[in-house]
């Protein structure tokens, strides 16, 4: 298993991958899209998985063996192997040691073939003796996939516990315009990161609210006041989460950043409409992390129509903005059953004596406190440097890191108060 206790103390050390070490069987059918099922491979192995190419018959009119060996630097298999000397046993040995097995592109027919427990091929054997969580990338006309026996049988797989990604509407092989597209591999490989860790990692089974980025408080129609921060601690945060097995609700305001796969996104402008969101998705929640720098003031009177030039330079009246984290310590232990409340401080001066008072203001359970006016860390740079204060009075200084490895750090310290 992944140790994330130890990982996270190594500061220095690039952050690892979920993938490190774990072996994915890679099944490939006869589908145009195995081209890209190539791309996946490289992008698994590069993550540092041990990639097993199977192919199922009709694979091996698309695309060769080499294609795979080449990128994973190990064998792929083919139906000749199932019937030839040592490979009786084969399909056991693969099912049996996979940590996870990936079928993109999935056919109509190898869909079919698994919903009924069919073993008719090296690929659909090993399917079927394989004991790890199952990831099938879906590829077909869109008519094919629309089909009530298709259907039945994504139906079929998706209540035994296989996971679904796609597929994606667009051009078909076909000519047609339809919902059977096989998704993107790094969509692909975002997904496999969320299949192994809800199986593997430390946080599999509970589900954290992480909010991100600033917040958009209108003046008029057009205009509003917002603030620097770019939503990458965290989008980290949730990236990490997933990582680590967790259902994750990201609630953030619109940034340029690309929602990490397999998260549950919801977007938000205001900090009354963050207010309502966070509400909403704690009741189910162990736990919170609030990472967005949400504004501390509105505009008391939202003008309806755009504020003229001509009509001179506008006095702006501001009102206190609601504190979303003191109405969740209002909240706590009543209709929620948050068991840890993460905040984080943004200071340009006294850093720890301003975060030790939020922290007990806002009754939290851990604040990250970062000091923004280091060129470095804080506010849409790639960096921090935080310190965690505990609400036991504890304390930690982490050095200077990647965005990234602080938010490992902090889930390693949210894993243990919901252990
Ligand atoms: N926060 C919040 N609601 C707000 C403003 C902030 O829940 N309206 C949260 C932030 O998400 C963060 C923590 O409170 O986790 C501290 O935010 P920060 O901006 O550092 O502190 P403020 O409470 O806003 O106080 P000040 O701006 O005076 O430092």
């Amino acid at each position: 298993m992944h140790n994330y206790r130890a990982h996270s103390a190594g500061y220095n050390c690039a952050t690892m991958s979920i993938f490190s070490g774990k072996r994915i069987i890679l099944g490939i059918t006869g589908s145009i899209a195995a081209y890209k099922g190539a791309d996946l491979a490289s992008k698994l192995t590069q993550a540092g998985a041990q990639v097993e190419t199977v192919f199922s018959p009709g694979a091996e009119k698309f695309v060769t063996p080499l294609t795979f060996q080449s990128v994973t630097g190990r064998k792929a298999f083919t139906d000749a192997e199932l019937w030839g000397g040592e490979a009786h046993v084969l399909h056991v040995g693969l099912g049996h040691s996979a940590d996870l097995l990936i079928i993109a592109p999935c056919t109509a027919n190898t869909l079919a073939k698994m919903a009924h427990g069919q073993a008719d091929n090296l690929l659909t054997v090993t399917a079927l003796a394989a004991e790890c969580p199952t990831l099938i990338a879906p590829a077909m006309d869109g008519g094919m996939f629309a089909h009530p026996a298709t259907q039945e049988n994504v139906r079929i797989l998706t209540e035994r516990g296989v996971t679904f990604v796609g597929p994606a509407p667009g051009h078909l092989a076909s000519g047609l315009v339809g919902v059977g597209r096989m998704s993107e591999p790094l969509e692909i490989l975002g997904m496999a990161r969320v299949t192994l860790g809800r199986k593997l990692g430390p946080l599999r089974g509970k589900r954290l609210v992480i909010t991100a980025g600033g917040s958009l408080e209108p003046i008029d129609p057009v205009r509003v006041i917002s603030n620097r921060s770019s939503g990458k601690q965290g989008y980290a945060l949730a990236q990490a989460a997933l990582e680590m097995g967790a259902k994750v609700t990201l609630i953030s305001h619109p940034t340029a950043l690309t929602a990490p796969v397999g998260v549950d996104l919801v977007s938000v402008e205001t900090v009354q409409q963050m207010l309502e969101a966070v509400t909403s998705a704690i009741r189910a929640a162990d736990g919170l992390i609030m990472a967005a720098a949400v504004a501390d003031f509105r505009v008391k009177k939202v003008s309806e129509n755009k504020l003229k030039k001509r009509d001179g330079i506008p006095q702006i009246e501001l009102e206190a903005a609601p504190d979303v984290l003191a109405a969740v310590a209002s909240l706590r232990g009543d209709v929620s059953r948050l068991k840890v409340v993460v905040g984080f401080a943004a200071e340009s001066r006294d850093l720890l004596e301003n975060a030790q008072s939020k922290l007990i203001s806002k009754k939290l359970d851990l604040i990250a406190a970062n000091d923004i006016s280091a060129v470095d860390a804080g506010f849409a740079v790639e960096t921090n440097r935080v310190s965690l204060l505990f609400a036991d009075g504890r304390r930690e200084e982490l050095p200077l890191l990647s965005k990234d490895e602080v938010a490992e750090h902090i889930l390693t310290r949210v894993t243990e108060f919901l252990e």
